[in-house]
């Protein structure tokens, strides 16, 4: 664990690096750094409501070159990406949500889109015949949502919505994505411009031991 989480460090160092510099005012996160990329990964967080406004192409381009120049285990780039940014599939996909949530007896004021409103969706399968994809596309994932936030966008990592588009009733909207063979969609990341400033969630520094 310790490796995988010093590779995410060094991949979003890396690829911020080489892309657009910070554009958040680290004072109104409570974050203050001199340095804009640990501005950015600290200023972070998931973002779960979106504002009404297109991602701008040359962003989307940006959040996806730095993606795949992520680290990946022997350059194999075994990932997947399909992206989403027409309101036709993110409407159906949260129509079914709704009804899958509806059908379990969900308070239907309680159900929320599945993509959180957002004007883009980025969806992303793992080779099954390679050990390391899955931190792959977690990388990838890292270096997208990081790039994201140094452009003034807000991102959200969907894991349960994966799990719903594996459900019979999601098959032709899993279709669509046309995965090749030995693919498996792992996650989404929902991208946009936020229309919300959530708080820093607690962590647990205790998890981090140094061994001598
Ligand atoms: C693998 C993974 C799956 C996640 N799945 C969901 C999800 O299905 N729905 C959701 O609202 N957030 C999801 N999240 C976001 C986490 O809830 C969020 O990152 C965590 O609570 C920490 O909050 P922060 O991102 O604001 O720091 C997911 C995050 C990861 C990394």
């Amino acid at each position: 664990m310790k490796t995988i989480s010093r590779l995410f460090l060094i991949a979003g160092l890396v690829s911020l690096s080489a892309c657009t510099p910070s554009q958040k005012n680290a004072e109104t996160q409570n974050v203050t750094s001199e340095n804009q990329v640990i501005e950015t990964i600290m200023s972070r967080r998931s973002i779960r409501k979106y504002r009404q406004q297109p991602v701008e192409m040359e962003k989307l381009q940006q959040i996806l070159d730095c993606g795949i120049n992520a680290p990946n285990g022997q350059n194999k780039q075994s990932w997947e990406i399909r992206v989403v940014n027409t309101p036709e599939y993110i409407s159906e996909l949260d129509s079914l949500n709704r009804s899958l949530a509806l059908a379990k007896g969900i308070d239907a004021s309680k159900i929320r889109h599945a993509s959180y409103g957002a004007p883009v969706m980025i969806f992303i399968a793992n080779d099954t015949t390679y050990d390391f994809s899955q931190v792959d596309c977690g990388l990838l994932g890292a270096n997208m949502i990081l790039t994201a936030e140094s452009l003034g966008l807000g991102s959200c990592c969907l894991g349960g919505i994966a799990r719903t588009m594996r459900l019979p009733e999601a098959e032709s909207l899993l279709k669509r994505l046309e995965l090749p063979e030995n693919y498996n969609l792992l996650y989404a990341i929902s991208f946009g411009y936020p229309d919300e400033s959530p708080a820093a969630k607690p962590r647990k520094a205790e998890k981090i031991k140094f061994i001598e």
